[in-house]
């Protein structure tokens, strides 16, 4: 489908809002995306024209429908994939030479935690970022205990990951990327999946998370609960960028990009 003149309005009436000098302008952006192009081998191109700036501290939606590109451009802000354009995580651009400390900084949390946990146990699936990072045994020691208090999951190192219920590898699988330290963290659809108490425990804990935080979804109930920038992605594009109780009450638009009002 061609790209209709109201998609381009509705990105240029709703990104205003974040404007690059829309934060704190001393602060380096926590993430900058800036015309982002990719393809897939077979010629499908996922992602055309991207361009986003996330400010230290923001919690932000990445929504629209199946298809639209939210997991491919998520897959970009760690260098998994590599498009055209630029990327910029805490000021540090995302290219080959720097792939170990982008890796660090984005804490990348795959929507299936079978992509995520290989490890025997949680100890080992939690201490494998920062074994990598070269800390000593103690230190890595010490980030598996923070991490899995900070998921409320300090009971759980010597369990095997591959047994956990959903609501389980979900937090273990958030425990492997805070123990980087990461800037930012980036979550491909966290509450698929899981049964009300798990998501309620989830969105608590995103909840309680200082980090810089997008989070890619259908649970619109989450985004309005949670994350006060909605970015709706469509068709490989951007089509709205705003605060998310001004696009929760813009039926139309929601309703032209596949999107519930909750
Ligand atoms: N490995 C791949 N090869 C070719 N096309 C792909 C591949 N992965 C995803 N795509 C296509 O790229 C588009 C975007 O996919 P994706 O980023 O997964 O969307 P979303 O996460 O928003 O559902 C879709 O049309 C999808 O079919
Ligand atoms: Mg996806």
């Amino acid at each position: 489908m061609p790209v209709t003149h109201e998609r381009a309005v509705d990105v240029g009436s709703k990104r205003t809002v974040f404007s690059r000098n829309g934060g704190d302008p001393g602060r380096v952006p926590a993430l900058l995306v800036e015309s982002l192009e990719f393809a897939y081998p077979d010629g499908h191109v996922a992602l055309r024209e991207v361009s986003l700036e996330i400010h230290q501290g923001e919690k932000v939606a990445l929504v629209g429908p199946n298809g639209a590109g939210k997991s491919t451009l998520m897959l970009h802000l760690n260098g998994i994939l590599s498009g055209e354009g630029e990327i910029e995580v805490a000021g540090l651009r995302v290219t080959e030479p720097n792939l170990p400390a982008i890796r660090a900084k984005v804490g990348l949390v795959f929507q299936n935690p079978d992509d995520q946990l290989f490890s025997p146990t949680v100890f080992e699936d939690v201490a494998f970022g920062p074994l990598h990072m070269g800390l000593s045994e103690d230190e890595v020691r010490d980030r598996v205990d923070w991490a899995l208090a900070q998921v409320g999951m300090s009971d759980y190192a010597d369990r095997l990951s591959h047994h956990l219920s959903a609501g389980e590898k979900k937090r273990i699988s958030i425990a492997t990327v805070l123990s980087m330290g990461p800037e930012i963290l980036v979550l491909d659809e966290p509450s698929a999946g899981l049964d009300p108490r798990a998501r309620r425990n989830l969105i608590t804990l995103l909840s309680e998370l200082p980090h810089t935080t997008l989070v890619s979804t259908h649970d619109m109930l989450m985004v309005r609960e949670l994350l006060p920038r909605m970015v709706i992605m469509d068709e490989a594009r951007i089509v709205a960028d705003g605060r998310t109780k001004e696009l929760m009450d813009d039926v139309a638009l929601l309703e032209a990009h596949g999107l519930e009002h909750p």
